[in-house]
């Protein structure tokens, strides 16, 4: 029976992950962080009590800023496969705390590939980095493949970039099966809420609900290859299954604007809407009324942005034989659906 642990189980991939592997029949062991509320709810459905005989999924407390707790998790599990989807993955609050964001996502993955090196698992153990199209920042080809240099635009992508190139070297220099995923923005209903794609659902449904009057945005103009994270946690798993290690874009190969991607939210709730004005001063109206539902503000610009986001996933298609089953239509009506329901849900309570 394979095991595998992950860290950043509780985060959006690391659910759909579990869910993966679990169905693949793996132990999955997953990392959590202490927490003074619980934040298992992406798991509550997986969950299995710690007094249950053969359990198939154990949770434990670790950081990956703490090296004694990684390298002790590893030790103990002495897992087949190790997926590092721990970090603090918000690009603009990256630049709000760039310290702890290098700590955790470049020097976390670090931590990680030494561990495997100094228990001697070179051999054994498979390790997953979760690479980003942030790395790309201020975009050197269009699109991007596994070939185009970096050029990191925010604390997040640089410290991204070292977690890159640390694997390769780890790769290179001690021979470990490691891999990069190079994943473009994926979302899906259990994106956290600070995200774009999300925020837009959430606020969007709670104006349609009138629990909301207006959505505040940042730079609508900005341009995502946005997927499913169900389509990307399949090429994850893909990846350390072949027969040699090496890095890969996992993209949609299609891209739209934030003020696009709020049209289409707004056509699945059947809201008949108009724009207006420019820049700054860009609205969005309910048709044939006052009703603003969408306005700018500007603290949710970023001191660097990544205007355009666009991956070509050829080698992905080709040598994984990857492919993806939500469209941008398909898993936008799955995020308006959920939130609705969680939100008529909600509002029984109040
Ligand atoms: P997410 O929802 O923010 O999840 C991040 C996970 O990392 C959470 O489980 C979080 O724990 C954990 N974590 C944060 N700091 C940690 C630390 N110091 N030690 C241990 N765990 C820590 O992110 P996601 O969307 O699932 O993304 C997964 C990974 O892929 C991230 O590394 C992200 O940077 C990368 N990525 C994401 C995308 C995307 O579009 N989603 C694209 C490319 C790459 P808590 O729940 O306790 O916060
Ligand atoms: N978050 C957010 N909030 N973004 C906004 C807002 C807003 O109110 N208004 C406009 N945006 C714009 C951002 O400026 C950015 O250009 C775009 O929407 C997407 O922002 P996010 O959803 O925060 O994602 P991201 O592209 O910065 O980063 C995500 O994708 C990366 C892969 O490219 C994260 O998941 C990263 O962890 C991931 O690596």
């Amino acid at each position: 029976m394979k095991k595998a642990i992950i860290f950043g189980i509780t985060g959006q991939d690391g659910s759909y992950l579990a869910e993966l592997l679990l169905k693949k029949k793996y132990i999955v062991h997953g990392v959590i962080r202490r927490s003074s509320s619980f934040n298992t709810s992406r798991l509550n459905h997986l969950y299995q009590d710690p007094h249950i005989k053969n359990r198939k999924l154990i949770l434990h407390y670790g950081d990956v800023t703490d090296s004694i707790s990684v390298s002790s998790l590893i030790k103990k599990t002495l897992p087949h496969e190790i997926y590092n989807l721990a970090a603090q993955s918000h690009v603009a609050v990256s630049f709000e705390v760039p310290e702890y964001t290098a700590n955790a996502d470049a020097i976390g993955a670090l931590r990680i590939l030494e561990a495997i090196r100094f228990h001697g698992l070179e051999k054994k153990t498979k390790f997953y980095q979760a690479g980003t199209s942030e790395m790309y920042g201020k975009v050197m080809q269009v699109p991007q493949t596994e070939k185009t240099p970096f050029y990191p635009r925010s604390p997040y992508g640089v410290a991204k970039v070292y977690a890159h190139w640390i694997t390769v070297n780890y790769r290179e220099a001690y021979n470990i099966f490691a891999c990069n995923g190079i994943l473009f923005n994926h979302e899906s209903p259990r994106r956290g809420g600070t995200f774009v794609t999300k925020k837009i659902v959430n606020g969007l449904c709670k104006i349609k609900l009138n629990l909301q009057k207006t959505l505040y945005l940042g730079n609508l103009e900005a341009k995502r290859d946005w997927g499913h994270a169900k389509d990307y946690v399949v090429a994850m798993w893909k990846m350390l299954q072949q027969k040699k290690p090496k890095d890969y874009v996992i993209a949609t190969g299609k891209q739209i604007t934030v003020k696009k991607f709020v049209n289409m939210v707004l056509n699945e709730l059947s809201i008949d809407f108009l724009w207006t004005g420019k820049g700054m001063n860009t609205s969005c109206y309910i048709k044939n009324s006052k009703s603003k539902i969408v306005a700018i503000d500007k603290n949710y610009y970023r001191p660097l942005e990544v205007d355009t986001l666009l991956g070509n996933s050829s080698k992905a298609k080709k040598e994984l034989k990857w492919k993806i089953s939500y469209n941008l239509k398909s898993m936008i009506k799955e995020m308006v659906n959920e939130e609705l329901n969680s939100l008529k849900n909600d509002k029984k309570y109040r």
